[in-house]
C-alpha cells in the first residue's frame, strides 16, 4: 500500500513515522517548501520511554506522489481541508482512498461523498510535535475510521485494509459504522477542553482546580449535548464525567489549541466551540457559554503578543 500523508504537524509527522517505520512506502507532503527542506527526508519519533528512532522517508512539497498513492491521509486542521481537498483530488486516482483525521465538525459536510473514497477518522492517539520533524508519541489511544454514508463494498474494503496497515505499524485502528457519533464524543471532549486552556494558559488538568474554569467546562459540554440530542447523535453515557476524566488522564498536557495560541497559529476554534454555534444556530438552540468562548478566543488569537486573556 502506497501512503501520502498531508500535513507534517504532530498526527501526520507520528502517522508518517509509525507507518514507514513499519516498512510501508510512505511519502510526506508539506506545503511549506523551506520546512519540507529543513526536514532532509527523515523524522525522529521519541516514545513515552524516552527511546530515539530515526525514520528515513521522503518529504516534498511535490503533489506529484499523489498519483501513486493508494491511501492518503490528511492530518491538516479542519480549516484547511477544503483547499486541500480540492488539490489532493485532482492528482489521484479514482481508487484512491482519502481519510480525514482531524478534530471539531467544521469539516464534515465535505466528506459526505463516501463513493468518492473520503473516509474520516477520530484518533486518541497521543502525538506532541517537539520540533518540527521531531514527534513526541505520548501515548497510545484507539483510532476509529469510518464513513458518513454506507459505501460500496469495494471501499470499505480499502478501508478495512487501511485500518489493518495503521493497526500493524503500531497505531490501533478500528473500522466503525458510526463515525460521525464518534465525531461528536471527541468534538465534545474538545469544546469543553480545548477553548478553556487557551484562554487560562493552563495544562488540561488545571481546568479542574479553577473553579470558574471546571463550571464553564461542564456548561459548554452541556450546550454541545443539547445541540447533539437534538440532532439525534448518539454522544454516549456521561460526555460531561468524559471530559472531565480526560482533563485527569492528560492533566500534564498542553492542549493542542494552548499549543496553537503558543506558537502564534491560528487555532481549531471555529470547526470545534464555532461548529457547535453553527449548529446550535439551525436548531434555535441557546449556547451562551459556547459563544463567550469563542469571542474571547478569537480575541487571543487576535492579540499581537498572544498574551493570556484578560478574565
Ligand atoms: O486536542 C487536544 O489537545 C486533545 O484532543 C485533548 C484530548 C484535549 C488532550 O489534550
Amino acid at each position: 500500500m502506497n501512503i501520502v500523508v498531508i500535513g507534517p504537524g504532530a498526527l501526520g509527522s507520528l502517522f508518517s513515522a509509525r507507518l514507514a517505520a513499519s516498512g510501508r512506502i510512505v511519502t510526506l507532503l508539506d506545503h511549506n517548501p523551506a520546512r519540507a527542506l529543513s526536514l532532509d527526508n527523515h523524522l525522529t519519533l521519541s516514545t513515552a520511554t524516552n527511546e530515539e528512532l530515526r525514520v528515513d522517508l521522503p518529504i516534498t512539497t511535490d503533489h506529484s506522489c499523489l498519483k501513486q498513492a493508494d491511501l492518503v491521509l490528511l492530518t491538516v486542521k479542519s480549516q484547511h481541508v477544503v483547499d486541500l481537498l480540492a488539490v489532493v483530488q485532482n492528482h489521484i486516482t479514482p481508487d484512491c482512498l482519502i481519510l480525514g483525521l482531524q478534530n471539531g465538525i467544521g469539516h464534515l459536510h465535505f466528506f459526505e461523498d463516501s463513493q468518492a473514497g473520503l473516509a474520516l477518522g477520530v484518533t486518541s492517539q497521543g502525538a506532541t510535535l517537539l520540533a518540527p520533524g521531531h514527534v513526541r508519541h505520548g501515548g497510545h489511544g484507539p483510532t476509529a475510521i469510518g464513513f458518513l454514508h454506507p459505501a460500496p463494498d469495494k471501499r470499505v474494503l480499502k478501508l478495512i485494509r487501511a485500518a489493518a496497515v495503521m493497526s500493524t505499524a503500531g497505531l490501533a485502528t478500528e473500522v466503525v459504522d458510526d463515525i460521525e457519533d464518534r465525531l461528536w464524543q471527541k468534538l465534545l471532549v474538545n469544546a469543553g477542553i480545548n477553548g478553556l486552556s487557551a484562554l487560562y494558559d493552563c495544562p488540561n488538568g488545571q481546568l479542574l482546580e479553577i473553579p470558574e474554569a471546571r463550571s464553564r467546562l461542564i456548561a459548554l459540554v452541556e450546550e454541545g449535548v443539547r445541540i447533539a440530542h437534538t440532532k439525534g447523535i448518539d454522544v454516549g453515557a456521561d460526555p460531561v464525567g468524559r471530559t472531565l476524566d480526560v482533563c485527569r488522564a492528560t492533566a500534564s498536557n498542553i492542549s493542542s489549541m494552548l499549543q496553537d495560541i503558543r506558537n502564534g497559529r491560528s487555532t481549531e476554534i471555529m470547526a470545534i466551540n464555532g461548529a457547535l454555534l453553527a449548529e446550535a444556530k439551525k436548531l434555535a438552540i441557546p449556547t451562551p457559554e459556547n459563544e463567550l468562548l469563542v469571542s474571547q478566543v478569537l480575541a487571543v488569537e487576535k492579540s499581537a503578543d498572544k498574551a493570556k486573556f484578560d478574565l
